[in-house]
């Protein structure tokens, strides 16, 4: 498996990340560690979770599946969305999060903990101290943020430099060919100042996969939910999603690979965070990893689909 290095910190991480969105909400116990187990064995050592998750129950599957491996992996969660703790970015709710989130997890420590979003009613150098004195305690090894806004991520690393706290070293950001919002600022500041970009959502909660080209089927994130189909099956998508399967069939690969391996020619992209509900869909990505887009699919989707 192919690594990249996150940002400038001295991590690396596997081009292909394991996202446990689904865990304990479509994907059961078992389907879970099948999916965990194939990771390890193909050298995906990052797995990405939240407190949010299932209720925590995506936590508490990883908890359990990694008993007596945890070491092997490098975990990645998120806190800070409403829990029944209370939610929000304070030294006091931070503090609070984590420590449950560790006896979900089942281990002493999380290796990258990212904040989930904007919390506009916290003093940004706040949540940046708490995070730092979390590092500082040995609770969490690396902090991250998610769902920042360029210019937010920009601010907390200045801030963070001028004060000595440890600074973020990775955005989680949706980016895929059907949303490119993050090339504009982000990818530029990722560049600039070696922060790795960790991309969710990369196949656009399947869109790109093309499944819902024609209609919606049984079973899928979009199946009887009309809210899900009217934020995510936009024609801009869809036109992704048909410029990805032409691609596809030019190439002999499955569409979910020509978005994977689309995303995977911008250097910034530590790593796709995939959010398989099944084993076979998991297995599909991993074979992603490896390929490389030839120059002129790599030109005509881009253009296309430009920002
Ligand atoms: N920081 C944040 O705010 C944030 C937000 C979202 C996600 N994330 C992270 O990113 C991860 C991935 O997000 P995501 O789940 O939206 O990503 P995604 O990989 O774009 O979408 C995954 C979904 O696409 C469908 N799919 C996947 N492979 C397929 C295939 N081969 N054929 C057909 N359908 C396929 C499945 O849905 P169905 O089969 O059920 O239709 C699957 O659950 C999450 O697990 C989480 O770790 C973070």
């Amino acid at each position: 498996m192919l690594r990249r290095r996150l940002g400038r910190s001295g991590l690396t991480v596997p081009v292909i990340g394991l996202g446990t969105m689904m865990f304990g909400e479509k994907t059961d116990r078992e389907e879970a560690r099948r999916i965990v187990d194939r990771a390890l064995e193909a050298g995906v050592d990052l797995i990405d979770t939240a407190d949010v998750y299932a209720g925590g129950e995506s936590e508490r599957m990883l908890g359990e599946i990694l008993q007596g491996r945890r070491q092997r992996v490098i975990l990645a969660s998120k806190g800070g969305r409403p829990t029944e703790l209370g939610e929000g970015l304070s030294r006091r709710y931070l503090f609070l999060a984590v420590e449950a989130s560790l006896r979900r997890l089942r281990t002493d420590w999380i290796d990258l903990y990212q904040v989930h979003y904007w919390d506009p009613s916290t003093p940004l150098e706040e949540t940046l101290e708490a995070l730092d004195a979390l590092v500082r305690q040995g609770k969490i090894r690396y902090a991250g943020v998610s769902n920042w806004a360029a210019w937010q991520l920009a601010l907390g690393l200045g801030r963070a430099e001028a004060r000595g706290w440890s600074r973020p070293v990775a955005v989680q950001a949706r980016y895929n060919l059907a949303y490119r919002d993050a090339e504009a600022e982000l990818l530029p500041l990722c560049a600039r100042e070696g922060i790795g970009l960790l991309a969710y959502s990369p196949l656009a909660g399947g869109v790109l996969t093309g499944k819902y080209l024609e209609g919606v089927p049984e079973g899928s994130r979009g199946w009887q939910n009309p809210a899900w189909q009217e934020r995510r099956l936009t024609p801009r998508a869809q036109a992704a999603a048909r410029a990805v399967r032409e691609a596809a069939g030019r190439l002999g690969w499955t569409p979910g690979q020509v978005a994977l391996a689309w995303l995977l020619e911008h250097e910034e992209v530590s790593s796709a965070l995939v959010g398989p509900r099944t084993l076979a869909q998991w297995e599909e990505a991993l074979a992603a990893a490896e390929r490389r887009l030839p120059e002129a699919e790599l030109a005509a989707l881009s253009a296309t689909l430009a920002t």
